[in-house]
């Protein structure tokens, strides 16, 4: 039974330190770049994490980042407990029909909430840019109706069973469908007819039945040819990476790992680093962080940690709304990212980054050179009276004549001048391999000094 006063990080005697339960609040780590996040309070934090006993997450987006936590692991004594996901399997489509019909329903939203998550991610990083709401939606309703005809008539549900419905959909005119529809029935309506002739099917069951055969005959159907193989690449665009390869093997196979394992003790690598696997391996990194999060929700346990660096890279829409749970659930959010604009440009959402920076409460704010951040941080940690002197005088031709005088006055002003991180030790040989951050937990505030704790940095 892990303790919610356990110490995270000691501070500085004067401060609180920082306690499992404090980071059951969120934790976000912000710095330049080559600032000392990782090597400075993010290490001090996954030390935290590991000699505490927690199980978890952790996002890899760059390609040392498993063998850093590996490394961890091996200095706290946790070696047995890390779990790479590259030399795992998770079956990820079977996983939640599994649970899904033991608990019940639900099933095709939470797929259609996973795929979408996971979409957004991989369009962000494509050459198309930002991703568009209507194809993405449209997207969406097209995945939901599939999901549903496949469940409907009893098929397992697998990426290669999707795919299939959603290519062989009407593309033609009108008469040429019908034509088409009499030598080649589509998919979509052999589902219709093989769930129709099952027995058992509830009221509600045929209603949803008629929903979906509408959406590929009248409203999906109806669109333009360019429009509907728009919608149709937004989804198989990613779809297609996950179908082959290493994915294929990791996704599309048995399942070896399940998310609950961290509450376990397990500590998840979500080794597929952006660097390395590219947008695939953000995308799976989402699908896999998208689902531990429910589960994490669905499963109270033993505390657990998702750690992320350079999270923005796989930030997704859930996130501030998962935030706002984690105190619940024992979950202990711990991001690192350069500055918010970085944020903004991967979620596009100014509400939603608010709502999740609001809900990390525990915040370190390394040197930095972005006014927006430096400007943001000086603002949260606030402002309080100050005394302010200045100088006046009059002049003369003697030093009699002089007159000079000083006077003081009380004014409000930043307890942290944003210039003042722009001066923060940055780490390496230069600074005595030590970094500074600027801890703010409301409301406290305090200047931290980490050694940078035994990393695989080459030449230290
Ligand atoms: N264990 C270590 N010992 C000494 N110096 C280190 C160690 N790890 C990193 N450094 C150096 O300290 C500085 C900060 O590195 P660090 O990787 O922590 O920065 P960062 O803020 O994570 O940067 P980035 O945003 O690029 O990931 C760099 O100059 C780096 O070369
Ligand atoms: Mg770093």
């Amino acid at each position: 039974m892990i303790s919610d006063d356990t110490i995270i990080l000691p501070l500085d005697g004067n401060t609180p330190d920082l306690l499992l339960r404090h980071c059951y609040e969120g934790i976000i780590v912000y710095g330049a770049t080559g600032s000392g996040k990782t090597s400075g309070s993010g290490a001090a934090l996954a030390r935290g994490f590991l000699e505490a006993g927690l199980g978890g997450l952790v996002l890899c987006a760059k390609p040392d980042e498993a063998e850093r936590w590996q490394h961890y692991a091996g200095l706290t004594g946790r070696e047995k407990d890390i779990v790479l996901f590259s030399g795992s399997r998770f079956n990820f489509l079977r996983y939640e029909q599994a649970r899904s019909n033991s608990k019940g329903g639900g099933i095709t939203e939470n797929i259609v909430h996973v795929f979408y998550e996971a979409m957004q991610a991989f369009s962000r990083g494509q050459s198309r840019g930002s991703s568009d709401p209507y194809w993405e939606n449209a997207a969406r309703t097209l995945l939901r109706n599939s999901i549903d005809l496949i469940l409907l008539a009893g098929e397992e549900l697998t990426l290669t069973r999707i795919c299939e419905v959603i290519y062989d959909t009407p593309q033609r005119g009108e008469e040429e469908e019908q034509e088409g529809e009499a030598l080649h029935p589509y998919e979509y309506r052999k589902l219709f007819d093989k769930a129709l002739n099952r027995d058992g099917l509830t009221k509600r069951q045929h209603s949803d039945l008629e929903i979906c055969l509408r959406f590929f005959e009248k409203d999906f159907g109806k669109l333009s040819e360019k429009t509907k193989g728009s919608i149709i690449s937004s989804f198989t665009s990613l779809a297609d990476g996950l179908m082959r390869g290493l994915m294929a093997d990791l996704l599309g196979t048995s399942t070896k790992l399940v998310p609950e394992l961290s509450r376990q003790g397990k500590i998840i690598i979500l080794d597929l680093d952006i660097m390395t696997y590219g947008e695939l391996g953000k995308a799976v990194s989402v699908i896999f962080k998208t689902i531990w999060q429910k589960a994490m929700e669905r499963f109270p346990g033993n505390p657990v940690f998702l750690f992320a660096d350079e999270s923005h890279f796989f930030q997704t829409q859930y996130d501030a709304l998962f935030q706002s749970t984690c105190r619940g659930f024992k979950i202990c959010t711990c991001y690192l990212s350069q500055n918010k604009p970085g944020y903004l440009l991967e979620l596009k959402d100014e509400h939603r980054i608010a709502a999740l920076m609001g809900n990390l409460r525990n915040k370190f704010f390394h040197a930095n050179d972005c006014p927006i951040t430096n400007q943001w941080a000086a603002s949260l940690i606030g402002k309080e009276w100050q005394t302010r002197t200045s100088a006046g005088g009059s002049k003369g031709s003697t030093v009699d004549q002089q007159s000079s005088n000083w006077s003081s006055q009380m004014q409000r002003d930043f307890r942290i001048q944003p210039e003042e991180f722009l001066s923060l030790k940055t780490g390496g040989a230069d600074f005595g391999n030590e970094t500074e951050a600027i801890f703010f937990r409301s409301p406290h505030y305090v200047k931290l000094v980490f050694d940078q704790w035994p990393t695989l940095e080459k030449g230290r």
